[in-house]
C-alpha cells in the first residue's frame, strides 16, 4: 500500500481507502461489511469513511461494532465522520447544518455510535450559508482543542468558502480545514484539476476523494446500459437518471471501456489509476457492495505504469472535459 500526506498535515493516509455511503446498514449485510473492512484493512488501508447521514447513523453503528470486534491498534487506523444532514429522515431545524450546536451534538454522537475516543478527520459535509464562518471554524478548532476530533475538513465546498475559513483560521490563530472531500473522477474534473489548485498551491489542503469510479458507472457492467438489481443505479434512481439517461456520458463510458480492455484492465482499475495518478488526490475513497469488488478495486495501483502519457491523452480525448486553465 502507498500512503499519501493528508495535503500539509502529517497525517499519513492510505492512498485508497474505504467509505461505506450507501453499502453499511443499507445495502450490505453486517457479515459483508465486516469482509470489507478486513480485507482492506489487511491490505494496508488505514482510513474508514462515515458520516452521521449514512443509513441515518447505522452506518456509524456497523462500523463501530466490527472496529469493536477486530480490536486493531487504535493508532493503526483513521476514522472520520461528517455533520452536515443530519442523522434522521426530517430533521428539525438545530438537528442539520453547521450551527455550533448541531455540529458538537453531532459529534458526540457520532462518537458514541463509533465507539471511539475521537474522530480523526471531521468533515463539514456541505458549507452551510446560514451560519457565520466564524462559528463554523471556531466549533470545529473547539473540538480538537477538546480532543474529540483530531483533523477537520470541508466537503463539496467552493474555493471560496474554504478559503474564507482559512482567512478566519489565520485571523484567530485557530485551526483551519486541513482536507476538502470531494467528488473526483473521469466524469467530475472541474473543481479538483481547476477550482481548487489555489487550495492545494496557497493552503496546502489534501483531498480524500470520493465518487472515483461515477457510483459504478466506470466499471464493466454499464457500457451497455443494462443495470442489476440491487446495484447503486437501481437502489438511487436519480443516480441512474443522472448517469445512463445522459447519453453523451454513455458514449464515453462505452468508449473508456473499449480502452480499458486494449489495456488488458477493467474499466474500473483504469479509472481508479487514472486517480491515483493526480498528486493533488491524498486519497481515493473507494466503494464496494462486495468483496471481489474491493479486491478487484485494490488492483488499480498495478494499473499505474500503464497509464502512460499517451494512454491519458487518449482519456483526454475520449472525454473532452479536461479543465481549460486561465492565463494571466
Ligand atoms: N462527501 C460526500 O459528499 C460523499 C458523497 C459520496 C460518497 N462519499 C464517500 O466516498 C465513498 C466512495 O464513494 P462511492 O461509493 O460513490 O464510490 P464509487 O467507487 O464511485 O462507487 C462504489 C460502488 O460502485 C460499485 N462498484 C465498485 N467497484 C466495482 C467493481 N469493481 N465492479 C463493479 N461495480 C463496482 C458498487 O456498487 P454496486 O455493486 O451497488 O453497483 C460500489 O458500492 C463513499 O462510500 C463515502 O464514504 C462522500
Amino acid at each position: 500500500m502507498e500512503y499519501r500526506r493528508l495535503g500539509k498535515s502529517g497525517l499519513q493516509v492510505s492512498a485508497v481507502s474505504l467509505g461505506s455511503w450507501v453499502t453499511f446498514g443499507h445495502q450490505i449485510s453486517d457479515d459483508v461489511a465486516e469482509e470489507l473492512m478486513v480485507t482492506a484493512y489487511e491490505a494496508g488501508i488505514n482510513f474508514f469513511d462515515n458520516a452521521e447521514v449514512y443509513a441515518h447513523g447505522k452506518s456509524e453503528l456497523v462500523m463501530g461494532n466490527i472496529l469493536k470486534k477486530m480490536n486493531w491498534d487504535r493508532d493503526t487506523w483513521i476514522v472520520s465522520s461528517k455533520v452536515f444532514w443530519g442523522r434522521c429522515a426530517n430533521p428539525k431545524p438545530n438537528q442539520k447544518g453547521l450551527m455550533r450546536k448541531h455540529i458538537v451534538e453531532a459529534c458526540h454522537a457520532a462518537l458514541q455510535r463509533l465507539q471511539v475516543e475521537y474522530l480523526d478527520i471531521y468533515f463539514a459535509h456541505r458549507p452551510d450559508v446560514n451560519t457565520p464562518m466564524e462559528e463554523v471554524v471556531w466549533s470545529f478548532h473547539n473540538l480538537i482543542v477538546q480532543g474529540k476530533i483530531l483533523y477537520w475538513g470541508t466537503s463539496e465546498w467552493t474555493a471560496q468558502q474554504v478559503t474564507e475559513a482559512h482567512l478566519i483560521a489565520e485571523k484567530h490563530h485557530l485551526i483551519g480545514p486541513v482536507a476538502e472531500q470531494n467528488q473526483y473522477n473521469m466524469l467530475h474534473r472541474t473543481f479538483m484539476e481547476r477550482d481548487y489548485l489555489p487550495l492545494f498551491q496557497n493552503y496546502g489542503m489534501g483531498t480524500t476523494i470520493w465518487s472515483p469510479l461515477s457510483s459504478g458507472l466506470l466499471t464493466d457492467k454499464y457500457f451497455d446500459g443494462s443495470v442489476n438489481e440491487k446495484t447503486r443505479m437501481d437502489l438511487m434512481q436519480w443516480i441512474k437518471e443522472r448517469a445512463l439517461g445522459d447519453a453523451d456520458k454513455m458514449e464515453k463510458v462505452k468508449k473508456l471501456y473499449e480502452l480499458a480492455k486494449s489495456l488488458q484492465l477493467p474499466l474500473s482499475q483504469l479509472a481508479l489509476a487514472w486517480c491515483l495518478k493526480n498528486p493533488n488526490v491524498s486519497t481515493v475513497i473507494l466503494g464496494a457492495s462486495k468483496v471481489h469488488q474491493l479486491k478487484e478495486n485494490l488492483l488499480c495501483f498495478d494499473a499505474l505504469p500503464k497509464l502512460t502519457d499517451g494512454v491519458m491523452a487518449q482519456v483526454d480525448e475520449i472525454l473532452q472535459n479536461k479543465p481549460v486553465l486561465p492565463v494571466y
